[in-house]
This record gives C-alpha cells, structure tokens and sequence, in this order.
C-alpha cells in the first residue's frame, strides 16, 4: 500500500460508522423527501444557475425554518436530494416531493417559498406549479427487515 492509499484509508477509518450519520441526518424521522433537478451534466429543463438558485433557496430555508431536521417541536424532517435530472427535462427546474407524488414545474425560489408554506407545512399542493401527482403505491414486495436479518443467517 503506498503513502496515499495508507492516508486515505485512515482518513476513512476516522469518519463516523453510517449508523451515526443516519442517525444524524434524521433518516429515521424522514416525513417527505424532495428530490430537486439541479446542477445538471446536461441543463435542460433550465438553466444550470437557475437550477443552482433553487437548490439554494430550499437547502436554506429548509434550515432556517428548522424542517431539515427533527425538533422537540417537531418530530419529523424533510429530507432533500439535489438531483442531476428528474428526465422530465421541460419546464425546470423540476421538484418531486415523496411520499405525496408530486411533481412540480417551474419551481423559482419564489415557487419554493410557496411549496413550504403550503405543501411541506400546510399539507395542501401548490396547484399552480403542479403538472402530475402520483403517490406510489405499497407494493407489499419487501420483505420486513428483521424477515431479511434472519434469512441472512442461513
Ligand atoms: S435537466 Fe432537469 S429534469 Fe432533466
């Protein structure tokens, strides 16, 4: 192993187990995650620096309104994931929020703004920047994870 690969793999022995980052993210107490298309390979749905403004506007008020993560408050988060493109690629940047389904368009950091006021705070879809809403679906087909644990020990 040469001197880089020696730094690295101490570095990476140093960081915390992904128990303690789940934890700290709030994995446990996601109510909704919100997939944003943004900083694309290829813009075009929008251009990259609108893309860029919007993850922005949400990544910050998402913390300052304390929605990123749990609080006494507050027990569950939002969880946000820049994404590099929804394949929509018309009318961005694009928003998705699960588990609701909901798609949206055109989504400036005013529609943002609009989308946590009513939608991530008052349950209630921002109408005028939707173009498709579709819950998924249970599927049933997973099995419980304690049902996953036990099979791994045969
Ligand atoms: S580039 Fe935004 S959805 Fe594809």
């Amino acid at each position: 192993m040469n001197q880089a690969n020696k730094h690295s793999q101490s570095e990476i022995e140093a960081k915390e187990t992904i128990l303690e980052i789940t934890e700290k993210l709030g994995i446990p107490q996601i109510e909704r995650h919100l997939l944003l298309c943004s900083d694309q390979t290829k813009p075009k749905c929008c251009t990259k620096e609108a893309s860029l403004a919007s993850w922005n506007y949400l990544k910050s008020r998402l913390k300052e309104l304390k929605l990123d993560r749990p609080t006494a408050d507050r027990p569950n988060c939002i969880f946000r994931t820049k994404a590099n493109c929804l394949r929509v690629c018309s009318e961005g940047p694009i928003l998705l929020v699960y588990p609701d389904g909901t798609w949206y368009k055109n989504v400036t950091p005013e529609a943002i703004e609009k989308i946590i006021q009513e939608h991530l705070i008052g349950n209630r879809v921002v109408a005028e920047y939707v173009f498709y809403q579709r819950p998924l679906p249970e599927t049933g087909k997973v099995a419980e994870l304690e049902n996953l644990e036990s099979d791994s020990e045969q």
